[in-house]
Protein backbone atom coordinates (compact mmCIF):
# COMPACT_ATOMS: atom_id res chain seq x y z
CA UNK A 1 0.00 0.00 0.00
CA UNK A 2 1.27 2.97 -1.41
CA UNK A 3 1.39 6.51 1.20
CA UNK A 4 -2.42 8.16 0.47
CA UNK A 5 -2.14 11.42 -1.23
CA UNK A 6 -4.12 14.40 -2.33
CA UNK A 7 -4.32 14.06 -6.05
CA UNK A 8 -5.51 16.91 -8.69
CA UNK A 9 -6.06 15.65 -12.56
CA UNK A 10 -6.84 18.13 -14.94
CA UNK A 11 -9.34 17.01 -17.36
CA UNK A 12 -10.94 14.48 -15.64
CA UNK A 13 -14.81 14.03 -16.26
CA UNK A 14 -13.92 11.72 -19.47
CA UNK A 15 -11.54 9.53 -20.81
CA UNK A 16 -8.01 8.96 -19.92
CA UNK A 17 -8.32 11.99 -16.93
CA UNK A 18 -11.73 9.80 -16.11
CA UNK A 19 -9.93 6.42 -15.97
CA UNK A 20 -6.79 8.37 -13.86
CA UNK A 21 -9.23 9.14 -10.97
CA UNK A 22 -10.74 5.96 -10.53
CA UNK A 23 -7.52 4.39 -9.94
CA UNK A 24 -6.35 7.02 -7.55
CA UNK A 25 -9.58 6.59 -5.71
CA UNK A 26 -9.75 2.76 -5.50
CA UNK A 27 -5.46 3.41 -4.42
CA UNK A 28 -7.45 4.95 -1.82
CA UNK A 29 -5.52 8.14 -2.31
CA UNK A 30 -7.75 11.50 -1.59
CA UNK A 31 -8.74 12.57 -5.66
CA UNK A 32 -10.03 15.67 -7.22
CA UNK A 33 -10.30 16.20 -10.76
CA UNK A 34 -10.68 19.76 -12.50
CA UNK A 35 -13.66 19.72 -15.24
CA UNK A 36 -15.37 22.37 -17.71
CA UNK A 37 -18.63 20.51 -17.83
CA UNK A 38 -19.56 17.08 -16.29
CA UNK A 39 -18.23 15.74 -13.17
CA UNK A 40 -15.70 12.99 -11.69
CA UNK A 41 -16.17 9.91 -10.65
CA UNK A 42 -18.00 9.11 -7.58
CA UNK A 43 -15.76 9.80 -4.58
CA UNK A 44 -13.61 12.53 -6.58
CA UNK A 45 -14.07 16.30 -5.66
CA UNK A 46 -14.79 17.72 -8.90
CA UNK A 47 -13.94 21.44 -9.44
CA UNK A 48 -14.28 23.84 -12.49
CA UNK A 49 -11.47 24.58 -14.10
CA UNK A 50 -10.17 26.08 -17.74
CA UNK A 51 -6.06 25.47 -18.17
CA UNK A 52 -6.10 28.42 -20.50
CA UNK A 53 -7.19 30.68 -17.73
CA UNK A 54 -4.28 31.06 -14.71
CA UNK A 55 -6.88 32.71 -12.65
CA UNK A 56 -9.32 29.92 -13.37
CA UNK A 57 -6.73 27.70 -11.94
CA UNK A 58 -5.50 29.60 -9.27
CA UNK A 59 -8.99 29.30 -7.83
CA UNK A 60 -9.15 25.48 -8.48
CA UNK A 61 -6.37 25.02 -6.72
CA UNK A 62 -7.61 27.02 -4.10
CA UNK A 63 -10.99 25.23 -3.38
CA UNK A 64 -8.63 21.79 -3.72
CA UNK A 65 -6.76 22.64 -0.73
CA UNK A 66 -9.54 23.84 1.75
CA UNK A 67 -11.31 20.82 1.03
CA UNK A 68 -8.70 18.12 0.63
CA UNK A 69 -5.40 19.75 1.75
CA UNK A 70 -2.01 20.76 -0.06
CA UNK A 71 -1.97 19.14 -3.69
CA UNK A 72 0.98 16.61 -3.43
CA UNK A 73 0.11 14.76 -6.73
CA UNK A 74 -0.68 16.54 -9.98
CA UNK A 75 -1.48 15.23 -13.55
CA UNK A 76 -1.61 17.31 -16.75
CA UNK A 77 -3.67 15.39 -18.43
CA UNK A 78 -6.12 18.18 -20.44
CA UNK A 79 -5.79 17.86 -24.22
CA UNK A 80 -6.99 18.69 -27.41
CA UNK A 81 -6.29 17.88 -30.75
CA UNK A 82 -7.12 20.03 -34.64
CA UNK A 83 -5.29 17.75 -36.48
CA UNK A 84 -5.10 18.98 -40.23
CA UNK A 85 -2.10 19.42 -42.33
CA UNK A 86 0.75 22.16 -42.36
CA UNK A 87 -0.70 24.34 -45.14
CA UNK A 88 -3.91 24.59 -43.59
CA UNK A 89 -3.26 25.02 -40.21
CA UNK A 90 -3.56 28.91 -38.96
CA UNK A 91 -2.05 30.69 -36.50
CA UNK A 92 -4.48 30.03 -33.98
CA UNK A 93 -5.13 26.53 -34.78
CA UNK A 94 -1.34 25.82 -33.58
CA UNK A 95 -1.38 28.43 -30.96
CA UNK A 96 -4.44 27.22 -29.39
CA UNK A 97 -3.33 23.63 -28.97
CA UNK A 98 -0.21 24.73 -27.85
CA UNK A 99 -1.80 26.95 -25.47
CA UNK A 100 -4.05 23.81 -23.75
CA UNK A 101 -1.70 21.49 -23.92
CA UNK A 102 1.86 23.00 -23.16
CA UNK A 103 0.89 26.65 -21.51
CA UNK A 104 -2.25 24.85 -19.61
CA UNK A 105 0.36 22.36 -18.58
CA UNK A 106 2.59 25.02 -17.81
CA UNK A 107 0.39 26.91 -15.44
CA UNK A 108 -1.08 23.74 -13.62
CA UNK A 109 2.50 22.92 -12.91
CA UNK A 110 3.57 25.96 -11.55
CA UNK A 111 0.48 27.00 -9.41
CA UNK A 112 1.25 23.18 -7.53
CA UNK A 113 4.72 24.04 -7.48
CA UNK A 114 3.77 26.47 -4.81
CA UNK A 115 2.74 23.95 -2.43
CA UNK A 116 4.73 21.17 -3.14
CA UNK A 117 8.34 23.31 -2.41
CA UNK A 118 6.66 24.15 0.62
CA UNK A 119 6.07 20.57 1.09
CA UNK A 120 9.25 19.40 -0.13
CA UNK A 121 7.21 16.79 -1.91
CA UNK A 122 5.31 16.47 -4.86
CA UNK A 123 4.76 14.80 -7.78
CA UNK A 124 4.40 15.65 -11.37
CA UNK A 125 2.73 14.13 -14.19
CA UNK A 126 2.18 15.37 -17.57
CA UNK A 127 0.64 13.12 -20.11
CA UNK A 128 2.05 13.61 -23.44
CA UNK A 129 1.47 11.29 -26.50
CA UNK A 130 3.83 8.58 -28.87
CA UNK A 131 3.72 11.26 -31.34
CA UNK A 132 5.56 14.37 -29.42
CA UNK A 133 8.66 11.82 -30.06
CA UNK A 134 7.34 10.46 -33.23
CA UNK A 135 5.73 12.89 -35.10
CA UNK A 136 2.58 12.94 -36.95
CA UNK A 137 1.85 13.84 -40.22
CA UNK A 138 -1.63 16.73 -39.66
CA UNK A 139 -0.50 17.11 -36.26
CA UNK A 140 2.58 19.55 -36.56
CA UNK A 141 0.19 21.46 -33.72
CA UNK A 142 -0.52 18.44 -31.31
CA UNK A 143 3.21 16.93 -31.90
CA UNK A 144 4.72 20.42 -30.77
CA UNK A 145 3.06 20.91 -27.75
CA UNK A 146 3.35 17.05 -26.53
CA UNK A 147 7.01 17.43 -27.29
CA UNK A 148 7.45 20.30 -25.34
CA UNK A 149 6.06 18.50 -21.98
CA UNK A 150 9.13 16.66 -22.26
CA UNK A 151 11.32 19.72 -22.00
CA UNK A 152 9.29 20.47 -19.03
CA UNK A 153 9.92 17.78 -16.95
CA UNK A 154 13.43 17.56 -17.55
CA UNK A 155 13.76 21.03 -16.75
CA UNK A 156 11.15 20.95 -13.77
CA UNK A 157 13.33 17.64 -12.30
CA UNK A 158 16.43 20.00 -12.56
CA UNK A 159 15.03 23.09 -11.13
CA UNK A 160 13.10 21.44 -8.41
CA UNK A 161 14.44 17.58 -7.82
CA UNK A 162 16.72 18.65 -4.69
CA UNK A 163 12.62 19.15 -3.28
CA UNK A 164 11.66 15.65 -3.56
CA UNK A 165 9.69 16.37 -6.78
CA UNK A 166 9.70 14.46 -9.27
CA UNK A 167 8.61 15.26 -12.89
CA UNK A 168 7.72 12.63 -15.66
CA UNK A 169 5.85 12.19 -19.13
CA UNK A 170 3.58 9.43 -19.40
CA UNK A 171 3.19 8.89 -23.79
CA UNK A 172 0.18 6.66 -24.43
CA UNK A 173 -0.22 5.83 -28.05
CA UNK A 174 -3.76 5.24 -29.57
CA UNK A 175 -6.17 5.01 -26.17
CA UNK A 176 -9.75 4.38 -27.30
CA UNK A 177 -11.53 7.57 -26.14
CA UNK A 178 -13.67 10.55 -27.62
CA UNK A 179 -10.31 12.07 -28.80
CA UNK A 180 -9.71 8.98 -30.58
CA UNK A 181 -13.01 7.81 -32.03
CA UNK A 182 -13.04 11.05 -33.92
CA UNK A 183 -10.45 9.56 -36.60
CA UNK A 184 -11.85 8.30 -39.91
CA UNK A 185 -12.02 4.54 -39.36
CA UNK A 186 -9.24 3.59 -42.20
CA UNK A 187 -6.93 5.69 -40.20
CA UNK A 188 -7.19 4.11 -36.97
CA UNK A 189 -6.71 0.55 -39.15
CA UNK A 190 -3.58 1.87 -40.55
CA UNK A 191 -2.34 3.02 -37.11
CA UNK A 192 -2.97 -0.68 -35.50
CA UNK A 193 -1.70 -2.35 -38.33
CA UNK A 194 1.68 -0.53 -36.68
CA UNK A 195 1.69 -1.09 -33.29
CA UNK A 196 3.45 -4.37 -32.36
CA UNK A 197 0.87 -5.62 -29.84
CA UNK A 198 -2.61 -5.47 -32.45
CA UNK A 199 -4.69 -3.25 -30.92
CA UNK A 200 -5.63 -0.14 -29.13
CA UNK A 201 -5.19 0.55 -25.58
CA UNK A 202 -8.01 0.77 -22.73
CA UNK A 203 -7.68 4.15 -20.46
CA UNK A 204 -7.55 2.29 -17.34
CA UNK A 205 -3.63 0.97 -18.98
CA UNK A 206 -2.56 4.52 -19.10
CA UNK A 207 -4.37 4.86 -15.37
CA UNK A 208 -2.52 2.40 -13.65
CA UNK A 209 1.15 3.50 -14.85
CA UNK A 210 -0.14 7.33 -13.83
CA UNK A 211 -0.49 5.92 -10.62
CA UNK A 212 2.55 3.87 -10.01
CA UNK A 213 4.31 6.73 -10.79
CA UNK A 214 3.21 8.96 -8.25
CA UNK A 215 3.42 6.38 -5.68
CA UNK A 216 6.17 5.31 -3.25
CA UNK A 217 7.74 2.65 -5.40
CA UNK A 218 8.59 5.15 -8.54
CA UNK A 219 10.38 7.63 -5.89
CA UNK A 220 13.72 7.99 -7.54
CA UNK A 221 12.34 7.85 -11.46
CA UNK A 222 12.28 12.01 -12.73
CA UNK A 223 13.08 13.52 -15.93
CA UNK A 224 11.53 10.10 -17.77
CA UNK A 225 9.01 9.47 -20.62
CA UNK A 226 7.23 6.35 -20.45
CA UNK A 227 5.83 4.86 -22.99
CA UNK A 228 1.73 3.21 -23.22
CA UNK A 229 2.03 2.72 -26.58
CA UNK A 230 1.99 -1.36 -27.25
CA UNK A 231 5.20 -0.73 -29.02
CA UNK A 232 4.67 1.59 -31.46
CA UNK A 233 6.90 4.17 -30.97
CA UNK A 234 9.99 2.00 -29.90
CA UNK A 235 11.38 4.43 -27.69
CA UNK A 236 11.00 7.80 -29.67
N1 LIG B 1 -6.82 9.10 -26.62
C1 LIG B 1 -5.59 8.88 -27.04
O1 LIG B 1 -5.34 7.98 -27.86
C2 LIG B 1 -4.43 9.69 -26.53
C3 LIG B 1 -3.17 9.34 -26.96
C4 LIG B 1 -2.07 10.04 -26.51
C5 LIG B 1 -2.26 11.10 -25.64
N2 LIG B 1 -3.51 11.45 -25.25
C6 LIG B 1 -3.62 12.58 -24.33
O2 LIG B 1 -4.28 12.19 -23.15
C7 LIG B 1 -5.00 13.29 -22.61
C8 LIG B 1 -6.46 12.90 -22.43
O3 LIG B 1 -6.96 12.50 -23.69
P1 LIG B 1 -8.41 11.82 -23.89
O4 LIG B 1 -8.26 10.90 -25.03
O5 LIG B 1 -8.95 11.34 -22.60
O6 LIG B 1 -9.19 13.10 -24.43
P2 LIG B 1 -10.72 13.49 -24.38
O7 LIG B 1 -11.58 12.29 -24.15
O8 LIG B 1 -10.93 14.31 -25.61
O9 LIG B 1 -10.77 14.43 -23.07
C9 LIG B 1 -10.00 15.60 -23.01
C10 LIG B 1 -10.14 16.19 -21.63
O10 LIG B 1 -9.40 17.41 -21.60
C11 LIG B 1 -10.27 18.44 -21.14
N3 LIG B 1 -9.91 19.75 -21.67
C12 LIG B 1 -9.71 20.12 -22.96
N4 LIG B 1 -9.41 21.42 -23.04
C13 LIG B 1 -9.44 21.91 -21.78
C14 LIG B 1 -9.24 23.18 -21.20
N5 LIG B 1 -8.94 24.27 -21.94
N6 LIG B 1 -9.33 23.32 -19.86
C15 LIG B 1 -9.64 22.25 -19.09
N7 LIG B 1 -9.86 21.02 -19.57
C16 LIG B 1 -9.76 20.86 -20.90
C17 LIG B 1 -11.65 18.02 -21.62
O11 LIG B 1 -12.63 18.73 -20.91
P3 LIG B 1 -14.12 18.94 -21.57
O12 LIG B 1 -14.87 17.64 -21.38
O13 LIG B 1 -14.68 20.05 -20.78
O14 LIG B 1 -13.90 19.26 -23.01
C18 LIG B 1 -11.59 16.52 -21.29
O15 LIG B 1 -11.80 16.30 -19.92
C19 LIG B 1 -4.81 14.45 -23.59
O16 LIG B 1 -3.77 15.29 -23.15
C20 LIG B 1 -4.42 13.74 -24.87
O17 LIG B 1 -3.65 14.57 -25.71
C21 LIG B 1 -4.60 10.77 -25.68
Amino acid sequence: MTTSRTVLVTGGNRGIGHAIAREFLAQGHRVAVTARSGEGPEGALTVRADVTDSESVDRAFSEVEAALGPVEVVVANAGITRDMLLMRMSDDDFASVVDTNLTGAFRIVKRASKGMLKARFGRIVLISSVVGLYGSAGQVNYASSKAGLVGMARSLTRELGARSITANVVAPGFIETDMTDELPEAQQAEYKKNIPLGRFASPDEVARVVAWLAGDDAGYISGAVIPVDGGLGMGH
